[in-house]
């Protein structure tokens, strides 16, 4: 079991009786993706008895948090992010009865409980938006329909794109086929866009955040919380050829959606525990998302350019410390991430040769199509990664599976394929199932303990390799991912938490080195071994060479202490 006092001075993140309100400023989360967590009925389908069930995994680990993705009732046309009703569960994960039970479930076991909202868009079965389509003004008015351009309107309303691919634009049409307005979906057609302007949708989701927040939810991530508000007048983006996120663009980043956070924050504040808020914000620089950490705005926001560098040291040691001086201007602490649910596995990222710069996804899609990955490779620097990762100042979040290594599956059957990337993109992007695929828990069954014995196969099929990857395989060898994770975050806890030092003293080419107190992280991305510094080993992401000698792609926490 893992030691669970915290070090000398640190935050008790774990006990909510003893707990500082601080807790999310050194947490490390963890994202459940609930549909492929673990299912507890054998429909092939996670849900919230399974994520009961397998709490002890996550205590065991010792993380401080969850963050579950969307579990509200949903037709899923966008794995849950089209939301048919937030104040309920999607009937495939369970019932809000089980969501009580987990809450309670989970805060007993010192571990508090994040949501997913999504305010940008709802479903097109949100009763909204059916109102909406069936005439009522007021209905209308909650959402961004506009007349198209061109004779007859056959044109959209301007030249937005959908972040999944084709136009941001679908046009509605009479029961007896007659062609009308058209409805703005920054996402797929079943994600209608919310008018941010009209006061009801400002209310409504405050009513949301408070009907959690009663339930004694911690917390909400924020789905594409730059998103909300549009240049008014929704002026083409003339996007040059090739432009890529850091483009401005009329739909996204728009200095009138800090408002309604610093409103979020005060229904947050009036809580006791303050409630918090992470944002899923993709902004064209690190100041740019400092802005939405303003001591009166979001508490935290996801630090993407660190889960898009490169494997090369001098990329991930300039990201670092541009995120930290960033956030440091706004008295926020930075909030790393190396996976999730939209990205392929790091694993997979890193097995590949890598690119001399941050790149856009798409961009390093196109930079590694057709290399072979050497997954062995990917693995050490995804457990070297891990440890550069948890010992950073700031909070980690840790993304289902890959705490036992998981890889991207590249190989899914296109008839399974469920991402709506796969279609809007016409077939050329495969799309983010591949980070989806279901967990591993037992060496052996048929779905390898995902489901439970005799049910059907899990909704996408998993490599038949990760039997070997599973929970109870790795849990009691001190060799595995699973182990060094665990490791980490108990050293974490004893050395690094409640200080926010942090120093890069200059290291060799190819090496970064970060100092916090007595721990000093090594990280080598060369080919070859390289010396550590003198004192004792913490922790290595792979066991060292002759003569204490770091090897290549590898990682370790020593200490002059
Ligand atoms: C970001 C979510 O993480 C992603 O999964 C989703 O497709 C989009 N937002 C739209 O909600």
């Amino acid at each position: 079991m893992r030691d669970s006092r915290p070090a000398p001075g640190a935050t008790d993140a774990r006990d909510p009786a003893t707990a500082d309100t601080g807790w999310w400023r050194e947490a490390v989360v963890y994202q459940v993706y609930v549909r492929s967590f673990a299912d507890s009925d054998g429909d092939g389908l996670g849900d919230v008895g399974g994520l009961r069930a397998r709490l002890p995994h996550l205590v065991d680990l010792g993380v401080d948090a969850l963050w579950i993705n969307p579990w509200y009732p949903s037709p899923m046309a966008d794995g849950g992010y089209d939301v048919a009703d937030y104040r309920d569960v999607e009937p495939a994960f369970g019932t809000l009865a089980d969501a009580e039970e987990l809450l309670a479930e989970a805060h007993a076991a010192g571990l508090r409980v994040l949501l997913d909202v999504v305010p940008n868009h709802s479903s097109d079965a949100h009763p909204w938006f059916r109102e909406a389509l069936a005439g009522s003004a007021a209905a209308r008015a909650r959402f961004v329909f506009r007349p198209g351009r061109g004779p007859a309107g056959a044109e959209p309303p301007n030249d937005w794109e959908s972040a999944f691919g084709g136009p941001a634009w679908t046009r509605t049409h009479a029961a007896d086929g007659t062609p009308g307005d058209w409805y703005l979906h920054l996402f797929a057609p079943g994600q209608p866009d919310f008018d941010w302007t009209n006061p009801e949708v400002r209310e409504d989701f405050v009513r949301t955040l408070r009907f959690w927040f009663d339930r004694g939810v911690d917390g909400f991530r924020i789905d594409v919380a730059h998103g909300l508000v549009k240049t008014e007048g929704l002026p083409d983006a003339d996007l040059p050829p090739g432009a890529d996120r850091s483009h401005p663009h009329p739909a996204w980043d728009q200095d009138g959606v800090h408002e309604i956070y610093r409103e979020w924050r005060r229904i947050a504040d009036s809580y006791d525990p303050p409630r918090v808020f992470v944002a899923e914000a993709w902004v064209r620089s690190s100041e740019r998302l400092a802005d939405y950490l303003r001591p009166d705005e979001l508490h935290t926001a996801f630090q993407f350019d660190f889960l898009r560098a490169p494997w090369r040291a001098d990329l991930l040691r300039s990201v670092a410390e541009e995120a930290l001086a960033a956030a440091a201007r706004v008295g926020a602490p930075s909030t790393w991430v190396l996976s999730n649910h939209d990205v392929p596995r790091h694993v997979t990222r890193y097995a590949r040769p890598q690119p001399e710069a941050v790149l856009d996804l798409d961009a390093y899609r196109e930079h590694s199509s057709g290399q072979v990955p050497d997954l062995a490779t990917g693995l050490r620097r995804a457990r070297a990664a891990a440890l550069l990762m948890l010992a950073l100042p700031g909070t980690a979040y840790v993304y289902q599976g890959e705490e036992l290594g998981l890889e991207e599956v590249e190989d899914l059957p296109d008839a399974l394929r469920q991402d709506p990337v796969w279609v809007q993109s016409g077939f050329t992007d495969p799309g983010r199932d591949g980070c989806r695929v279901p967990l591993p828990w037992t060496g052996e069954g048929p779905s390898l303990g995902f489901s439970p014995s005799g049910a059907g196969r899990p909704w996408l099929p998993q490599p038949p390799h990760w039997a070997g990857l599973a929970v109870d395989v790795q849990r009691d060898d001190p060799a595995s991912v699973l182990s060094l994770y665990r490791d980490a975050l108990r050293l974490r806890r004893e050395h690094l938490l409640g200080r926010d030092d942090v120093a890069f003293p200059p290291a060799a080419p190819g090496v970064l080195v970060l100092r916090r107190g007595d721990v000093e992280v090594t990280v080598n991305t060369t080919a070859e071994p390289v010396a550590l510094p003198a004192g004792r080993l913490l922790l290595a992401s792979t066991p060292l060479g002759d003569g204490g000698l770091l090897p290549a792609d590898a990682a370790a926490w020593t200490t002059r202490g």
